[in-house]
């Protein structure tokens, strides 16, 4: 009997936590909330864009990306018909370009199987390509009203500071316990505002570092901030190991001057964008090789270091598919990885006009 009491007196305790947690977030939103491109819209497709953009960039670069990218495709049928190249020009620089691809099948998926409707609940969003927990609960939520919390950085983030939680995110129980509580701290009446609050609150308020609690709404009543553990929270059990690699490329032209590329594999990093052709460390140990540039790549577990080089000498097989030449002055018009493309536009800048 008396057990039964402090049980419920607990869950009380608990609900009302969350409810404060909800009524200060949601005030904080009305009053700091960014007045983003993607928020003046109801549209599932574009919300659903805005969404995979943001899971490879930052909100400050991907809002250009994410005009481009609606101007251009205004509706899902527009990018089930678009040639794959040009989406994944579009989409350059983004990196993952997988993304891109699923985007594509995605949409061809709502094309031919879905006649043309945007899937509208979070179990039928989680069929699409490419789709996950995080993408079908903001798309349902923005766009549809659904009462599902979505699971990113951001919550783990406000959610592990504010309960004091230290179980590693990175495991099957801190993902558990993390997504209940997500789910439980949404608010049902407000899901797509709750769900875009809590997104903004991470990144403006509750920041990974540089955090300023004492402008913090619930500084009161956060667990971290009391117990000293703000920048330790929240936690990984996980070091991923990165792994150290080099590419280097041969910077050379046709015999009328054009640019020598080939499309890389669909199956590595990279998929379907374009490369200048590869030496192995033994060519470049034979004389004649100058190193034009070098730079270094981030990947998520890999640091690839870049070099791109000139050589007096021909080398073999270059005339010949899967290599074949452009332009120079149209190197803009076919997608390079992020280095290359960094390249190209610093040692062979185009003119606006030939854009
Ligand atoms: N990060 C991911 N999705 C977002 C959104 N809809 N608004 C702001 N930041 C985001």
């Amino acid at each position: 009997m008396f057990l039964k009491g402090v049980e419920k007196n607990r869950t009380k305790e608990k609900s009302e936590r969350a409810s404060l947690f909800r009524s200060s977030l949601l005030r904080w939103y009305s009053e700091n909330g960014r007045d983003l491109p993607w928020r003046q819209t109801q549209d599932p497709y574009k919300i659903w864009i805005s969404e995979i953009i943001l899971q490879q960039t930052q909100v400050k670069q991907g809002w250009g990306y994410y005009l481009r990218f609606v101007e251009r495709y205004p509706t899902v049928r527009s990018l089930a018909e678009a040639p794959e190249e040009e989406v994944l020009h579009l989409w350059e620089g983004l990196g993952y370009y997988s993304r891109a691809h699923n985007m594509m099948e995605a949409a061809r998926q709502i094309c031919n199987e879905k006649g043309g409707i945007f899937p509208s609940t979070y179990r039928e969003l989680l069929t699409l390509k490419g789709v996950g927990a995080y993408t079908a609960a903001a798309i349902a939520s923005i766009a549809f009203g659904e009462a599902v919390a979505v699971v990113d950085g951001n919550v783990y983030r406000v959610l592990s500071r504010f309960n004091g939680i230290d179980t590693p995110i990175d495991t099957t129980a801190g993902k558990k316990l993390f997504a209940d509580m997500a789910q439980e701290y949404m608010d049902e009446d407000e899901p797509a505002l709750y769900n875009q609050a809590i997104m903004d609150f991470g990144a403006l308020q509750c920041r990974p570092k540089g955090t300023v609690c004492e402008e913090c709404p619930l500084e009161r009543e956060c667990l971290a901030r009391k117990a000293d553990l703000v920048d330790l929270l929240p936690r990984k059990e996980k070091r991923v190991a990165v792994k150290e690699e080099s590419i280097r490329y041969l910077l050379c032209f046709s015999q009328d001057g054009e640019l020598i590329v080939r499309q890389r594999d669909k199956k590595s990093i990279w998929k379907a964008l374009h490369e200048f052709p590869t030496l192995s460390p033994e060519d470049i140990d034979s004389p004649g090789y100058e190193l034009l540039w070098e730079t270094t790549h981030q990947l998520t577990h890999r640091r690839l270091n870049i070099q791109i080089y000139a050589s007096e000498q021909k080398k073999e097989g270059l005339t010949m598919p899967p290599f074949f030449s452009i332009p120079l002055e149209s190197h803009n018009r076919i997608a390079f990885p992020k280095p290359l493309r960094e390249f190209l536009d610093r040692h062979f800048p185009l003119h606006p006009s030939s854009e």
